[in-house]
């Protein structure tokens, strides 16, 4: 008998939203997509025992929203079997088995783990901005990819990237620890350049974390970013920043996606 998904993620300029609906439409066109921010996705998970869970690697971790999430609704996983489905700019070592751990510890089963390279979202940054025509690229690979797993998924095996012994400590000694120090206080670094604001309040309405506030046509951070850039790809006046002091090109999947 074939497998029933339902699939949830966090995508902050839309890669893992791609890529998680890719993968589910080829593998079953009526199973729910919901975002972990979306009022239904406590309905939708209890309604299904297979989940594909996706979510982008920020320096070499989950994102916090994402772990948070997880651990706050520990009961729910109870018994699920998941699919842990990571998108990255560039490599991460256990990108999937940062929260394949955390759906363990709450007893869950872990089917499997899938790594999609995709274009960088960290707009604000030289060194990371490439160019259109490789960012194409980079996602019919990331498709390609997919299309390969789905195939493998339908014969009944599941990828395994990103969840062995070693994958954790090519992600742990590699990346995340060299990380820690160096970002430990970028959630507090949200940056907006008042001269160019607008106060159009886009930014607070699209903010997942509710971290935005707009009072007086002044906007504030309250100190909840969790760094997805989705305001800074949006912004229209290109007034936010947090890892660089000025935007690159802002980066959204949806003006490479809807191209393809
Ligand atoms: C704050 C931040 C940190 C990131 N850190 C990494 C990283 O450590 N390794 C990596 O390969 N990509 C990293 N990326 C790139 C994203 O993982 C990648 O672009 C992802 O596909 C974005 O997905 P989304 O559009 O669903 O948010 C980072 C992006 C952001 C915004
Ligand atoms: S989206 Fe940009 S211009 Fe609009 S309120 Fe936010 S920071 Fe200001
Ligand atoms: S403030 Fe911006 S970058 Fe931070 S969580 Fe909200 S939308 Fe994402």
């Amino acid at each position: 008998m074939e497998r029933k998904f339902c699939a949830i993620y966090f995508s902050g300029t839309g890669n893992t939203k791609f890529c998680v609906s890719r993968l589910v439409n080829l593998l079953d066109e009526c199973a729910p997509i919901v975002a972990i921010e979306d009022d239904s996705v406590f309905s939708v998970a209890e309604g299904y025992k297979n989940i594909i869970f996706g979510y982008p690697v920020q320096f070499s971790n989950a994102p916090k929203m994402v772990r948070d999430f997880i651990l706050e609704y520990k009961e729910l996983w109870r018994g699920k079997s998941v699919l842990c489905v990571v998108t990255m700019g560039a490599f991460s070592g256990d990108g999937a088995g940062c929260a394949a751990r955390l759906f363990k510890k709450c007893g869950a089963h872990v089917l499997g783990g899938l790594h999609l390279k995709m274009p960088d979202s960290v707009c604000d940054s030289k060194l990371l901005k490439k160019s259109e025509e490789e960012n194409f690229r980079i996602i019919r690979r990331a498709e390609d990819k997919i299309e390969r797993a789905v195939l493998q998924i339908k014969n009944g095996k599941f990828p395994r990237d990103g969840l062995s012994i070693f994958a954790h400590a090519a992600g742990l000694f590699g990346q995340r620890l060299w990380f820690y120090n160096k970002t430990k206080h970028y959630s507090q670094k949200l940056k907006i350049d008042r001269a160019l604001c607008v106060g159009c309040g886009n930014c607070v309405r699209i903010c997942p974390m509710k971290n935005l506030l707009l009072k007086d046509g002044v906007v504030s951070p309250l100190g909840k970013c969790t760094m997805c850039y989705r305001c800074i790809s949006l912004c229209p006046k290109k007034a936010i920043t947090l890892v660089g002091k000025r935007i690159v090109g802002q980066y959204r999947a949806e003006d490479y996606t809807d191209k393809l």
